[in-house]
């Protein structure tokens, strides 16, 4: 087999997007860093260039304790003036690069960093591509207190929410799962979920979505931008 006809694992268009990603991260600047699987990777290669870079910020208590492990400074996002870019995954993305994120739950601080950073690079394997946006179950970050009241708005709007038993996020809340939406207008509907109180923050990242996609394939890697 050659390079061109050999398949990847997912694990392995995952390191390989991470790889990638080193490409744009601008010398000397503070980098934005994702969580999840794929978002390690490219904390492992970050490691490797940490003496090129001023730090990080990062997006959940995962990751900043794997930055700190390879001895990358964390910076307190209030402390800084700009983020050139912004590296994470996703569960879902679209073509025009519109997201479902949130799978780990991290998807608040996710946005937040994601808003402040100049460019957005999403880095994922192949099976993250989708036509439409949906089959994965879009998390929402809910204010304890709320979730009955927001479970019966989702409802209203079609959607069937369930509790993700067990977990607490790092902003002490808890995520309800929306299963079953058809999200055809995934900025229109964005911004109905920003609309329900009690909501901290929804999973999709349309009104922001990513800048650049780093899709890892069996091909190799396939740039997409907008
Ligand atoms: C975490 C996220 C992740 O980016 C998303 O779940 C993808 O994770 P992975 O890289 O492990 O496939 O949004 O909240």
């Amino acid at each position: 087999m050659n390079e061109n006809t050999m398949t990847q694992t997912q694990d392995e268009q995952k390191r390989a997007v991470a790889q990638a990603a080193i490409q744009h991260v601008p010398i000397g600047s503070i980098v934005g860093v994702g969580t999840g699987s794929t978002a390690n990777y490219f904390i492992d290669e970050l490691a490797k260039i940490k003496h090129k870079i001023k730090g990080a910020v990062a997006s959940s208590e995962n990751t900043a304790q794997r930055l700190r492990g390879h001895h990358i400074e964390v910076l307190d996002l209030n402390s800084i003036d700009e983020l050139p870019v912004y590296i994470d995954g996703a569960d879902e993305i679209t073509e025009h690069l519109h997201m479902i994120k949130g799978g780990g739950g991290a998807l608040t601080r996710e946005k937040i960093v994601a808003a402040t950073a100049k460019k957005f690079v999403c880095v994922t394997d192949q099976s993250k591509l989708v036509k439409v946006l949906g089959t994965f179950p879009i998390p929402v970050e809910v204010i304890p207190m709320a979730s009955s009241y927001v479970a019966r708005a989702i409802v209203q709007l079609g959607g069937h929410p369930v509790l993700r038993q067990g977990f607490i996020t790092d902003n002490g809340n808890v995520i309800l799962d929306i299963h079953g939406l058809q999200i055809l207008n995934p900025v229109e509907l964005e911004t109905n979920l920003n609309q329900i109180t009690g909501i901290v923050t929804n999973g999709l990242f349309a009104r922001r979505g990513a800048n650049v996609l780093l899709l890892g394939t069996d091909k190799g890697i396939h740039t997409m931008d907008i």
